[in-house]
């Protein structure tokens, strides 16, 4: 079935570059970008992104990490791209991610736990209406 995910660049993948190759990945993989747009985060956007987080010890220094810079938000579609994308991310902590995967290949333990780990995507149908809904507010469906 064709899907729609949401995928954010974070921070420290637009800051060292990265962009263009996690989008070379989604496309390589067959994938189509349907959207994409360079935004900087408001308050109100990370904290509906992360609400289910909100109360955990990483969260402020996550919001304010996703605040410290430029993201590239796209929305990618495809036969089952939710689950495809996260295969192509790999683990969250990019130290343990598979060599292969996005964070596996081009990410590491910078200090800050798993904190930068470049990209984000989302991890159901449910996320994905709904954090598409916050990164592209225009958003038809
Ligand atoms: P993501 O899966 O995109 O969304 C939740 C984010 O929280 C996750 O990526 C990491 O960037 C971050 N995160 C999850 N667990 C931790 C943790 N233990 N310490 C710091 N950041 C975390």
């Amino acid at each position: 079935m064709t899907e729609r995910t949401l995928v954010l660049v974070k921070p420290d993948g637009v800051k060292r570059g990265l962009i263009g190759q996690v989008l070379a990945r989604i496309e390589a993989k067959g994938y189509e970008i349907e959207k994409l747009q360079l935004v900087r985060a408001t308050k109100e956007q990370l904290a509906e992104h992360y609400a289910e987080h909100a109360g955990k010890p990483f969260y402020q220094p996550l919001v304010d990490f996703m605040a410290s810079g430029p993201i590239a938000a796209v929305v990618a579609t495809g036969d089952g791209v939710i689950t495809g994308f996260r295969s192509l991310a790999g683990a969250t902590d990019p130290t343990t991610a598979a060599p292969g995967t996005i964070r596996g290949d081009l990410g590491r333990d910078w200090g800050t736990a798993v904190q930068q780990n470049i990209v984000h995507g989302s991890d159901s149908t449910e996320s994905a209406k709904r954090e598409i809904a916050i990164w592209f507010p225009a958003d038809e469906g």
